[in-house]
């Protein structure tokens, strides 16, 4: 009775582009509280809340239930426990190690939810908080904050969650499973009572083979925006040397995944011919996120989407040579840019 009576207590830590939309989402759920910790546009979500532009749903305003300044300031001023903290900053394990900031927040009955580009994203959450559920997600969304606390939602709405099941002796494996697929079930039920109706929860395996496949499109096309100088997506899809390169690429990040998964990948998923049509016809300008951070001087996804794939392949002795290449070119060329992109 006390889980239809009690609100669910979220709070979003990283509420830029991605953490605010589905941030604005939640809030939409019935008996639902959605709390975000804001940084560089704190003032602006203090003084007149997010702005949201969606194709989808239109022009609004969302108003959090409560606003933190930092993680420090949520584990503080916040006496209840949260239900659920979904993680959506970056993912820079060589800037900073983002489990840190959770410190505080996670009571016994909280779910972590990492909605983030890349492999091996939950490690360091894991390691720090070996009892806790983890939720991964990975959303093909595209949004982009376009001020201090405007969201611009471009196009798309799915996002595929699953239990991250590496521990599995906690308590036992089963259990430890079905604790995580039934919290990772209720957080989709509210994600499509706030009217994301493409929310879908897979089993830990599927999430994973998900995960890369996604990360196979990303570790294609970000790095060779960027290091086909500042090349958009029909332009790359478009020319027929980096088209046969982003086939490449992705083929060589599916063969490290369904090594270390010991699954083929699913049918359902385009394969990385099918990718490069449909990528064909994207809009003209649209960019990958790595090239947006690129060109803002900010630092570059760059492990998470190319080195821990790259580790994984090495580790199975599996040759990634265009993987292993784009990576030690955009290192070069991150580090050589100095502490500006390593903020
Ligand atoms: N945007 C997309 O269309 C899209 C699509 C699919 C997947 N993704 C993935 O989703 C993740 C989030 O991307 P995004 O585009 O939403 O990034 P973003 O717009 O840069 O948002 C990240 C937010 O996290 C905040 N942040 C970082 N560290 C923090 C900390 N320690 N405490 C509080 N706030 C912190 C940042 O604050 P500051 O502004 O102060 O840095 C920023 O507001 C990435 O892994 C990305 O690859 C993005």
């Amino acid at each position: 009775l006390e889980r239809f009576t009690m609100p669910t207590r979220i709070l979003v830590v990283g509420a830029g582009a991605i953490g605010a939309f589905y941030a604005s989402r939640l809030a939409c759920a019935p008996n639902v509280k959605v709390a975000v910790v804001c940084r560089s546009n704190l003032r602006a979500v203090n003084s007149t809340g997010f702005r949201i532009s969606s194709p989808n749903y239109g022009e609004y305003t969302f108003r959090p239930h409560a606003v933190f300044g930092s993680p420090a300031q949520a584990a503080t001023d916040h006496k209840q426990p949260w239900d659920y903290v979904v993680v959506a900053t970056k993912s820079l394990p060589d800037v900073s190690d983002d489990s840190a900031v959770l410190e505080g927040l996670i009571g016994p009955k909280c779910s972590i939810v990492l909605v983030q580009n890349g492999v091996g994203i939950e490690q360091p959450f894991v390691t720090r908080f070996p009892q806790t559920t983890i939720i991964t997600a990975v959303t093909i969304a595209n949004a982009a904050q376009v001020q201090p606390g405007h969201i611009k939602h471009h196009a798309w709405t799915r996002i595929s969650l699953g239990p991250f099941l590496e521990r599995m002796a906690v308590p036992t494996a089963e259990e430890a499973e079905e604790q995580a697929m039934q919290s990772c079930s209720r957080f989709v039920e509210l994600l499509r009572a706030g009217g994301v109706a493409d929310a879908e929860a897979f089993n830990a395996t599927t999430m994973q083979l998900i995960r890369w496949h996604k990360c196979a499109i990303n570790a294609a096309m970000n790095p060779t925006a960027v290091l086909a100088g500042c090349a958009d997506n029909p332009t790359i899809s478009n020319d027929l040397e980096l088209g046969r390169h982003v086939v490449a690429v992705m083929k060589e990040i599916l063969a490290v995944a369904s090594k270390v998964t010991r699954s083929p990948i699913p049918p359902f998923l385009p394969s990385p011919e099918q990718v490069l049509t449909s990528s064909k016809r994207s809009s003209p300008g649209s960019k990958p996120s790595m090239l947006i951070d690129f060109e803002a001087g900010r630092p570059m996804e760059l492990e998470v989407i190319l080195g821990n794939p790259l580790r994984l392949a090495r580790a199975y002795q599996l040759d990634i040579p265009r993987v292993e290449s784009m990576y030690a070119l955009l290192k070069g060329i991150q580090s050589g840019r100095g502490p500006r992109s390593r903020l």
